[in-house]
């Protein structure tokens, strides 16, 4: 069983990747709703609710936990991993490699919260990759708020989201990396502010593809 948690319902997308390809996987969702947003709590706080949420998975079962968002992953991932050895963690990292690579204007901008940018990460890897890229970092905590309010479309939506993309589209990104699971659920109303200047890059899918192959991994271990 696999076992995914997220401040939110956010990480759903990276739920939903994974059953598009593993359909018949049984899955343990959980929602901290109680604690959403952790985008600007301390670190040492999101490592505290992220261990609650790791202990009810192992609890319940799950033999791979997949930390469905990009704030706990930067601040925890590290500690869970050493607390529990013998469980494989699989995270979320903004796509910046991909996208820096695909890019041809050379200027990438990248959505995530406030804990995600200030992480180890998201630092070491924009770094090794900037060689030439331009990255523009934006902070759109409103987005967290109107997903977990169910409000993916209108026209409040939308304003919020131009509001957010014009600036990183008038300074030439053609590449808008998604690094907080809460925004692909915004996708086609940023696809429709972004279309034909730059396209949204999700890594949803690779990361779905990511839990498939460890999940295979453990298995093929647990059966020599
Ligand atoms: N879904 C979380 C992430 O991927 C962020 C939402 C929040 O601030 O709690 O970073």
């Amino acid at each position: 069983m696999v076992g995914f948690f997220d401040s939110g319902i956010g990480g759903r997308c990276v739920l939903d990747a994974f059953l598009r390809i593993c359909p018949d996987e049984p899955t343990v969702y959980l929602a901290d709703t109680e604690h959403c947003p952790y985008g600007n709590r301390p670190s040492e706080e999101v490592v505290r609710l992220s261990r609650r949420m790791v202990e009810r998975l192992i609890a319940r079962g799950c033999e791979v936990v997949v930390v469905a968002c990009n704030t706990a992953t930067a601040a925890a991932i590290d500690t869970l991993r050493s607390e529990w050895p013998s469980i494989p963690f699989v995270g979320m990292e903004p796509a910046v490699k991909p996208a820096a690579i695909s890019s041809k204007t050379g200027v990438v901008g990248v959505l995530a919260t406030r804990g995600t940018f200030g992480g180890r990460l998201y630092r070491t890897t924009s770094a090794r990759v900037s060689g030439g890229v331009r990255f523009i970092e934006c902070v759109a905590d409103e987005f967290v708020s109107f997903v977990e309010r169910g409000e993916t479309s209108g026209i409040r939506v939308e304003a919020a989201v131009r509001k957010r993309l014009e600036p990183l589209l008038d300074a030439g990104a053609d590449r808008i990396v998604l690094g907080c699971t809460h925004f692909p659920h915004l996708r086609p109303v940023m696809e429709k502010v972004a279309a034909g200047r730059a396209e949204i890059v999700d890594p949803s899918d690779a990361v779905a593809r990511r839990i498939r192959d460890v999940l295979q991994e453990v298995r093929s271990c647990a059966s020599k």
